[in-house]
């Protein structure tokens, strides 16, 4: 016999209208939750050198392409590179915040914040820190989830690499012809990274370095290795999102202390490459899986 068929059926009737009449009462009380809509935010620091823009175009559609259901927008961290595009291209482009903000105007009640930045550092915890408040506002967002940088661990970092070595290393580089990778770095104990960067590629290939504009391993100190070593010929290729300002001038610029000048004012023949890692599909790959990963968290 089962269980229920033991329970008089009055009971059971009464029991059935009590739950009846509990569940519209507790409807009538709290209205239908409002309908959950999601967004991307994809976040950069911005760059206002116009070849680099193609890099930024190119994660846009490969976004869209994965996500093409979900609103996408974008978000430039950078105050100068915005006021720059605005005052010379009429360009309008939102700050973090200021695009949140819109989010939550326009009714988005989940977002996934994808940083295209290379490390966790500086501006990465500034956007952490201020999109989680856009959660806690009432009548608006209520998740909102950062995803990873670019080289959040070892294996982001050896695929980075290898995508380099693979598609931006010219073919004819021979085995004793030096790769110098541009780094950003920072002051900010994030610029471990460029230290495990450094011997992730070296592990990979001996000649390849990593030297930073801002940070450690410096420029100088590639440059002593490299006469070291003895080096004749070194390709120059940015390790950041565009090949923006830093690429064209810092590095690859006519100016004399430009990395391209030292090294040929040594007797190294410097090739640059100016193409940013935003370029490279395995490089977006791994930036789509961290916003799969935020999207899972919502
Ligand atoms: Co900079």
């Amino acid at each position: 016999m089962r269980p229920l068929q033991m329970l008089p059926k009055t009971f059971l009737s009464l029991l059935l209208a009590a739950l009846l009449t509990a569940t519209s009462a507790w409807a009538t009380d709290h209205p239908a939750k409002k309908a959950e809509k999601t967004a991307i935010l994809l976040v950069t620091f911005g760059t206002s050198v116009k070849s680099a823009q193609t890099a930024f175009d190119h994660i846009d559609r490969r976004v869209r392409t994965a996500f093409p259901a979900t609103e996408i927008r974008w978000a430039y961290t950078s105050k100068i590179i915005r006021d720059k595009l605005a005052r010379e291209e009429g360009k309008s482009l939102d700050s973090p915040g200021m695009a949140l903000a819109r989010l939550m105007d326009d009714g988005y009640t989940k977002v996934a914040v994808q940083s295209l930045h290379m490390i966790p550092g500086e501006e990465f915890y500034a956007l952490k820190d201020n999109a989680r408040l856009f959660a806690w506002m009432e009548g608006g967002i209520s998740r909102i989830v950062v995803g990873s940088p670019l080289l959040s661990d070892d294996e982001a970092m050896d695929k980075t690499l290898q995508a380099v070595l693979d598609k931006e290393v010219p073919r004819d580089r021979k085995k004793d012809e030096a790769v110098v990778l541009m780094g950003h770095g920072t002051s900010h104990y994030a610029n471990a990274v460029y230290g495990n960067l450094m011997y992730r590629a070296q592990r990979l290939d001996p000649h390849i370095y990593v030297a930073t504009v801002e940070g450690s391993p410096s420029f100088d100190d590639i440059m002593a290795m490299l006469l070291q070593k003895k080096i004749k010929k070194a390709y120059l290729i940015p390790f950041m999102t565009v090949a923006g300002d830093h690429a064209t001038n810092d590095m690859a610029g006519s100016e004399p202390d430009s990395w391209k000048n030292l090294l040929k004012k040594e007797g190294i023949e410097a090739k640059p490459v100016l193409k940013g890692l935003a370029e490279l599909d395995p490089v977006v790959d791994i930036w789509i899986a961290h916003l799969k990963t935020a999207l899972a968290h919502l």
